[in-house]
């Protein structure tokens, strides 16, 4: 999609009609630089002609702002003054060509499929350095972090079931990829399957296939993830959320190592490895009686625990170097860096939502909303700037922990020191030794104090 940008609407037009007709490209018009970056924000957009003379935020401007926030859609400017200075300024601010009003549109046209070319290039070799990175790699080297990948290596060569459980985003299904890769490895296939949200008819072909007609609509035979995974891996997602009735089957089908497709009454052998995972405490859901108790002992003989993040605050600092440059290939954007008082800030929160997955999400809203290369603490997201994760904040805590006392002691200190100064914020933040009385009225915050008398 190709995105023409110039202030006369109908020039823009004409521009996109006949990039349409020569070039055959999808194109959409903007009327100028805040248009564009709505646009560039929403739609797929592979290429940008802009025109240099716009009133107001002109081509220069619009590049520089693509330039600061590291967008690299290639730009392709043109120009009716002639004038050859101002192109190669275009080109300093990062403008990949030229033309000139006067020129044919298939120069443009030439332009666009060279810029085009080199973007594709780019990406290639984008993606082929992420896969030599190893995406699949768990990053982190905190104890639990070690402990895990050395429980991974021990039974990724061992063919039973493995179960790994953990809370939600905390990478449960990279710890199943890097089981396979040690383990049945890379000739072999990994089937994922994952059955929430799927009714039980639907689970249960996807899992053991079916014959041509074994039910209204099945209209052609289908393999299950059994047959496909051959003598690779079954990677059982969300097991917790299988159906009674399909957990039976499952189970039948793990101890005599055969499957049989719905309808069908020839029996197939089958070597894949389970892997299986789950958000789900299992050992409730069996008490609940929402899970079978002989398919969780048959699939927990080696249980991985992934450990949330809160627990390996140690790690964040590398993951997020890892997450930013894996957000910025996948956005098409050139890598940030984050400032050390912004990362403070995300080692500081405690991650209890979505682990891993909601650090990306939110590294890449940062990446987004920030103007500059480096990220810094007024990018953070307001609710994880609030969050104090001292120690000591948390006033609610298990009453008699060290934490509560801690709390305890933080609540006496600070009101003394609001006494001792007459409850003037600004003289008491001093006289505490912190950054800035909104450090001090935060804290109070914390401790349910108001502060009754004005500073003045
Ligand atoms: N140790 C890690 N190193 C690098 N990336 C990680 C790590 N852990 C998680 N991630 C990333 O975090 C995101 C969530 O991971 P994943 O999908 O494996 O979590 P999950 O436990 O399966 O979550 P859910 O329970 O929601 O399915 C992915 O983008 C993954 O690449
Ligand atoms: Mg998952």
């Amino acid at each position: 999609m190709v995105l023409v940008v110039d202030d006369v609407p109908a020039m823009g037009q004409q521009y996109a009609y006949d990039l349409k007709r020569v070039g055959k490209y999808d194109t959409m018009v903007a009327a100028g630089g805040e248009e564009a970056f709505d646009i560039l924000g929403r739609e797929p957009i592979d290429c940008v002609v802009l025109d240099l003379e716009m009133p107001g935020s002109d081509g220069f401007d619009v590049l520089r702002r693509l330039q600061q926030r590291g967008i690299e859609t290639p730009v392709i400017v043109y120009t009716g003054t002639g004038s050859y200075d101002r192109c190669v300024q275009a080109v300093r601010l990062g403008a990949y060509g030229f033309v000139d009003k006067a020129e044919p549109i298939e120069r443009v046209v030439q332009e666009i499929e060279s810029a085009l070319s080199r973007g594709r290039m780019a990406r290639e070799l984008r993606s082929l350095q992420s896969r030599f990175d190893g995406e699949t790699s768990l990053i982190g080297d905190s104890e639990p972090m070690r402990a895990l990948r050395a429980a991974i290596a021990r039974v990724a060569p061992i063919p039973s079931s493995v179960l790994i459980v953990g809370e939600s985003g905390t990478g449960k299904e990279l710890v199943a990829r890097e089981l396979h890769r040690l383990g049945p490895g890379a000739k072999t296939p990994l089937v994922p399957v994952n059955s929430a949200a799927l009714p039980e008819q639907l689970v249960e072909s996807e899992l053991f296939g079916h014959e041509r007609g074994a039910f209204t609509g099945a209209d052609r035979l289908r393999r299950g993830a059994f047959e496909t995974a051959g003598n690779g891996t079954l990677f059982l997602d969300e097991i917790g959320e299988l159906p009674l009735p399909v957990q039976a089957k499952l189970l039948r089908v793990l101890e005599d190592r055969q499957v049989t497709r719905l309808g069908g009454n020839r029996t197939i052998a089958s070597g894949a490895r389970v892997v299986a995972a789950t958000n789900r405490d299992l050992e409730q859901e069996v008490s609940a009686g929402r899970f079978r108790q002989d398919l969780y002992y048959r699939l927990n003989v080696h249980t991985l625990k992934v450990p949330p993040l809160r627990e390996r605050l140690s790690d964040i600092p590398v993951l997020v170097d890892h997450l930013l440059r894996s957000i910025a290939a996948h956005l098409r954007v050139r890598p940030k860096t984050v400032a050390p008082n912004a990362l403070a800030l995300l080692v500081a929160y405690d991650w209890r939502k979505n682990n891993v997955r909601e650090l990306r999400n939110c590294l890449e809203r940062m990446m987004i909303a920030s103007d500059a290369s480096v990220i810094g603490a007024s990018d953070v997201p307001p609710e994880i700037q609030e969050e104090d994760r001292d120690d000591t904040s948390d006033p609610t805590s298990e009453p008699g922990s060290l934490k509560a006392l801690k709390a305890q002691a933080e609540r006496q200190i600070v009101l003394a020191a609001l006494e001792k100064h007459g409850w003037q914020v600004t003289r008491t933040a001093e006289a505490l030794g912190l950054a800035d009385h909104s450090s001090l009225l935060k804290v109070m915050r914390r401790h349910g104090l108001k502060s009754t008398h004005r500073d003045t």
